[in-house]
């Protein structure tokens, strides 16, 4: 699969670092690209910074030039994770000044598949309507809602409780987290 995974400002840029953790560059085509105000966040949370697996291709957000800037070359899969309220109305509005938001629009556009992360709490009605929105233009809001049934017992594995899911919506098979009801 082609996959784009995009990283806003919102505070959980662990999801972003374990989604691409568990991405594999040899069986997947795999760019990516920050808004303005994901650096800042990653700065904040992630000590190490964010590690790009080696065969990840990092894009500029002024350029154009990358491929999905284009319905001719659309990813298979784009994920905004996390996805700020901010980035969020921007695509619900058709907003495309930058190389992330233009991406998301393509992926609409062409009917592939756009999994939005949102981070945030409490919603108010904008970012509720905005969300309608996206969905009756066919995205996937997975909000980052990390889930303690299977009892995870650090940051990581709670983390992970929200990259499965994300995974699962991409279609890429994984063992991340084990499954409800099911031998581990
Ligand atoms: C430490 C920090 C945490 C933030 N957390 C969130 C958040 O969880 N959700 C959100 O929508 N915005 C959050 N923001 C605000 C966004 O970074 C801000 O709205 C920014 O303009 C988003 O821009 P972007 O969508 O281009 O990344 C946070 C900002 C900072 C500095």
């Amino acid at each position: 699969m082609k996959i784009l995974v995009a990283i806003t400002g919102a505070s959980g840029s662990p999801y972003a670092q374990r989604l691409l953790d568990n991405l594999d560059p040899r069986q997947h085509e795999i760019h990516v690209v920050l808004s303005n105000y994901a650096n800042q966040v990653i700065r904040e949370e992630l000590p190490n910074g964010l590690q790009l697996p080696a065969g990840v291709s990092a894009h500029s957000l002024k350029s154009m030039n990358a491929p999905f800037a284009s319905g001719s070359n659309p990813p298979d899969v784009m994920v905004v994770i996390p996805c700020s309220m901010g980035t969020m109305g921007r695509i619900a509005h058709g907003y495309s000044e930058d190389v992330l938001l233009r991406a998301a629009d393509v992926v609409l556009k062409e009917k592939r598949k756009l999994i939005l992360v949102p981070r945030e709490t409490p919603l108010n009605l904008i970012h509720i309507k905005n969300m309608e929105l996206l969905l009756l233009a066919g995205a996937t809001i997975l909000p980052a809602n990390p889930s303690y049934y299977m009892r995870p017992a650090t940051v990581e594995a709670v983390v992970d409780t929200v990259v499965a899911r994300v995974l699962d919506h991409m279609g890429v098979p994984h063992q991340l987290v084990a499954r409800w009801a099911e031998p581990e």
